[in-house]
């Protein structure tokens, strides 16, 4: 009976010791944790025999299960600890970081044409001295209209035309051009004035291929001592040059805006027949760029009845300054530019389209 229990115990051990070498990562081993010490193991059945024994036999084979059971949780413990290294240098070599390495290179998106447009445009006027501001697209119809000599019967003034907001009577709008920003910025900055003005304006259109509700100006404003309309005239070639490419002609046509006198629209030679007659000018030779002229006097009146400070009403009444301003619509440029036939696309964020702009303008 004694040898018969002395021999579980130690083919209890062996076969132990041989499952718990069979074991090949940390799962396995558990399994043979449970498969050799647990409550169904040899061990344990081993041990229910105990009782069966002499209290002299019992004591040493009770030793005897005991040390079977320490070989073996000392095994198994060994065995635990090896595969954990293993398991730990894996993950270190499957996580490792390499933080020399260069970073992961996102997808970098180009600018939107609108915006290299603008910034385009506007290098080129800051390169001529000018400063960059920007306005308030709500605005009100005093400084939309009224303080651009624009009257409540002028036909912009319809609602048919703006937006007006709400509840405000007319008095504001979702600004119609970029326009405003002349006052706001002769309001509150004393002459010499050089300012580019990028901005949303809002009107109601009926959409199509060269009609936005939505579109975007720049607007220029320049007022000095012996501004006349060859400095205006100067300026534009310089720009035309650097949008449209250089050594085309560029002319004046006389025109009517309420806040400029004379006024004109500023066209470029065709760029594509260089005035030669085609069908992208409608055989015109010609193409009409923007809108300008010499500050209408109105303005100075009224910012010298209105502006912040005394010394600013002095200066713009004093009749020392005489000064230019134009506006452009950067969807047209852009579309001139980039050969767009309909500035709808600006605005549709359609990736095949704005994929197709990496280069500069000219
Ligand atoms: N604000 C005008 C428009 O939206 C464009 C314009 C014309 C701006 C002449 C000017 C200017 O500054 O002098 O049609």
């Amino acid at each position: 009976m004694t040898d018969e229990i002395r021999a579980q115990f130690e083919q209890a051990r062996s076969e132990g010791l041989e499952r718990i070498g069979e074991a090949t990562d940390l799962a396995s081993l558990e399994e043979a944790r449970i498969r050799v010490l647990g409550r169904k193991s040899p061990l344990s059945q081993a041990r229910s025999n105990l009782g069966r024994l002499s209290e002299d036999d019992r004591k040493t084979i009770g030793q005897l299960a005991n040390d079977v059971q320490q070989v073996l949780a000392e095994a198994l413990d060994e065995r635990r600890k090896a595969f954990g290294e293993v398991e730990l240098q894996q993950r270190w070599e499957e996580e490792r970081i390499d933080v020399t390495l260069p970073g992961t290179e996102f997808p970098v998106a180009p600018s939107h044409p609108l915006t290299r447009t603008i910034n385009e445009i506007l290098d080129i006027f800051v390169g001529l001295g000018y400063e960059v501001a920007e306005g308030p697209e709500v605005e009100y119809s005093r400084y939309n209209f009224d303080a651009l000599n624009t009257p409540p019967e002028h036909p912009a003034r319809s609602p048919i035309d703006t937006f007006f907001i709400e509840g405000s009577d007319e008095k504001v709008c979702l600004r119609t051009q970029t326009s405003p920003m002349q006052i706001r910025y002769m309001e509150s900055s004393p002459p010499p004035v050089y300012v580019v003005v990028p901005g949303r304006v809002y009107r109601r259109e009926t959409l199509d291929a060269t009609h936005l509700d939505v579109f975007t100006q720049i607007e220029g404003l320049a007022i000095d001592v012996g501004i006349s309309m060859a400095d205006l005239k100067g300026t534009l070639q310089a720009f035309a040059n650097q949008v449209f490419g250089k050594n085309l002609d560029i002319r004046f046509r006389p025109h009517y805006f309420p806040f400029t006198e004379p006024s004109a629209e500023l066209d470029v030679q065709c760029f594509k027949c260089r005035g030669a007659g085609c069908s992208f000018c409608k055989q015109e030779g010609w193409i009409e760029v923007l809108g300008c002229g010499m500050v209408d006097p109105f303005l100075y009146e009224w910012i010298g009845a209105n502006g912040n400070t005394d010394s600013i009403r002095d200066e713009y009444s004093s009749g020392r300054y005489t000064g230019f301003a134009f506006g452009m619509g950067v969807e047209r440029i852009a579309s001139l530019a980039y050969g767009v036939n309909d500035i709808r696309y600006f605005w549709e964020n359609d990736l095949r389209f704005l994929d197709q702009f990496h280069g500069a303008l000219v």
